[in-house]
């Protein structure tokens, strides 16, 4: 059985920490469900920690459906969200419908994450009439980072603080069932989160979110372009992956690599045979 809506908004009301991590592919998918992580956000950032783009902008529908799907596949506990790219859910709601309808039917996700508040809520609560639970995301939010000028963080005016708790509260009166906060200062996401009853999931928002989810090639250290100011590379894989590779390459050239043991073997008649015949 998978971790379900439900169980999400019952840590919240637990006070239990929700720890979210992005995932791109089945063997990732796989080990995180493996290690227990209730959550997983496959997030647009794939366009930048997998598909090499300088931003999520150009991530396309279709390219999100085949991650998400292999996600689906590698996890049998985790509730798998599956990020709305740019311009699938802007132009109408009829269009944002659609390509939700295919996210969840298509991808096997079992729910849908997009961008933005109040000019949104309409759009949200339209998806969740249709019964599919959607994750909100405010802050610095990516998709519009020519908009916001830059990847900065996001309400520490009053005027943009008071939209952002504007703009969450009406995420959760559309039916939002969690929220994301990214790189907003910790004391205003604390004040979004006391006020909200839905779980709020930071990345660069503090402590006090409810949970906390970040982009799996960051913690792991393998996305090395840049390590955001809020991300904590629990290991260093892109070390690890250079050495291994040098040394599998290194071995290749030596000959040393590989050695019977990595090898088959056939029955010697069946060569004679077959060196007889040449
Ligand atoms: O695309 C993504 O990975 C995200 C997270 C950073 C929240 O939206």
């Amino acid at each position: 059985m998978r971790v379900s809506i439900k169980d999400i908004a019952g840590m919240k009301q637990r006070g239990e920490k929700i720890p979210m991590l992005t995932a791109y592919d089945y063997t990732t998918a796989k080990l995180m469900d493996e290690a227990g992580v209730p959550f997983i956000l496959v997030g647009d950032s794939l366009g930048m920690v997998v598909l090499g783009y300088d931003s999520t902008i150009y991530v396309t529908l279709d390219e999100m459906l085949h991650h998400i799907k292999a996600v689906v596949r590698g996890s049998s506990k985790a509730l798998v969200v599956g990020d709305m790219p740019f311009m699938t859910y802007q132009v109408s709601i009829t269009e944002a419908l659609h390509n939700a309808g295919r996210i969840i039917q298509e991808g096997g996700a079992q729910a849908v994450k997009l961008e933005g508040g109040e000019p949104v809520a309409e759009t949200v609560k339209r998806i969740v009439d249709c019964g599919i639970p959607v994750m909100g995301h405010l802050g610095l939010t990516p998709q519009s980072s020519y908009q916001l000028g830059g990847f900065k963080v996001q309400g520490k005016t009053v005027e943009t603080a008071r939209q952002l708790l504007k703009d969450a509260l009406s995420l959760q009166e559309a039916g939002a069932f969690s929220l994301v906060l990214e790189c907003v200062p910790s004391p205003m996401a604390k004040l979004v989160t006391d006020r909200l009853s839905i779980p709020t999931i930071g990345i660069g928002a503090g402590p006090d979110c409810d949970g906390q989810v970040q982009v799996v090639s960051d913690i792991l250290g393998l996305y090395t372009d840049f390590v955001p100011k809020h991300a904590r590379q629990f290991a260093h894989m892109a070390d690890e992956v250079k050495k291994a590779v040098f040394n599998y390459a290194s071995e290749v050239k030596a000959g040393s690599f590989p050695t019977a043991k990595q090898s088959y073997t056939m029955d010697e008649g069946i060569l004679d045979t077959l060196i007889a015949e040449l």
